[in-house]
């Protein structure tokens, strides 16, 4: 067996930037002002931080106006309410962001509830959600990490989607579910399996396209895959590798890269594949969330 084609995420995004960058200037020259996105972080978990200092800097980038706010851990539910209420009210502001997960006091539903859908960059919102669900694109905003995800399928099996068996593996709200509405929305037949699955691998095995959104290191072995499938790989986990020297560590995906990239006919390498391209995708909705808003008040 041939090994797979390596699916680079880095350069597909750098080339989405380049492209959001360039529509960017477009809608600076027509309504006068950048895009803004605020991203709101609670807490310091040191991933979370890294994730929103990239987005922050991503935004820059394209020419975004960027607000972060960091709060404690410990900032009272109200103390967030309001400062989404503020930012929601704004009308400088295009998107809002706020970092999950939030510390364990903070009703995490009620916050993404409050967000105002047409900002809601994540499409966390239940009308988001209600939208992508229902097909209606034109007035949704989709999760990032799906459809990032999906644009890497079509960069290996063209766009064209339809009728293919694709299998993902969680069924979070961030990755999985909608991940499978929008391959439901490409004609594929879809599972989401999950922990509580039956003989996972022989649905595995049965996959043209397999979604890893699971978040366990590697459990997804060579031998559950189809020979040629396309294999995108969501999860980003923190291993320690001592090969590396003693108290180093490494980044792997939930897919056994070594393994499965002799197997499958294409693959998402875990950093550098679906990481950027959810980036990439957030700095796309803020765009298309500021056209909107500039749209609607224009009349
Ligand atoms: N935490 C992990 N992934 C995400 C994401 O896509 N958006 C937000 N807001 N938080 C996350």
């Amino acid at each position: 067996m041939s090994e797979a084609k390596i699916i680079d995420g880095k350069a597909i995004a750098s080339d989405l930037t380049d492209k959001l960058a360039e529509r960017t200037k477009d809608f600076v020259a027509k309504s006068g002002a950048a895009p803004c996105l605020a991203v709101v972080l609670v807490g310091d978990d040191p991933a979370s931080a890294v994730y929103v200092r990239n987005k922050g800097k991503t935004a820059e980038k394209v020419g975004f106006t960027s607000i972060q706010k960091t709060l404690p851990a410990d900032t009272p539910e109200d103390e967030l309410v309001s400062i989404i209420e503020t930012l929601n009210t704004d009308p400088s502001v295009n998107g809002i962001l706020v970092q999950l997960p939030l510390p364990g006091h903070i009703d995490e539903a009620k916050i993404i509830d409050l967000i105002a859908p047409e900002k809601d960059v994540d499409g966390f919102h239940p009308i988001n959600v209600g939208r992508l669900g229902a097909g209606n694109f034109d007035r949704a905003l989709i999760p990032c990490t799906p459809a990032g995800s999906i644009i890497l399928a079509k960069s290996a099996l063209g766009d064209n989607l339809s009728g293919q068996n694709a299998v993902i593996i969680g069924r979070s709200n961030i990755v999985g579910k909608p991940v499978a509405q929008l391959l439901l929305a490409e004609n594929c037949t879809v599972t989401i399996a999950h922990s509580r699955t039956k003989d996972l691998e022989d649905v595995v095995r049965g996959a043209d396209i397999v979604v890893a959104a699971v978040g366990r290191p590697e459990m997804v072995k060579g031998g559950w895959i189809k020979p040629g499938a396309t294999i995108i790989d969501v999860g980003i986990n923190r291993v320690d590798a001592p090969e590396k020297g003693e108290g180093k560590t490494k980044l792997v995906g939930d897919v056994d890269f070594s393994e499965a990239s002799k197997i499958a006919g294409a693959i998402t390498p875990v950093p550098g594949g679906v990481g950027p391209m959810t980036i990439a995708l957030l700095m796309q909705n803020t765009l298309t969330a500021a056209e909107r808003q500039w749209g609607q008040s224009q009349g």
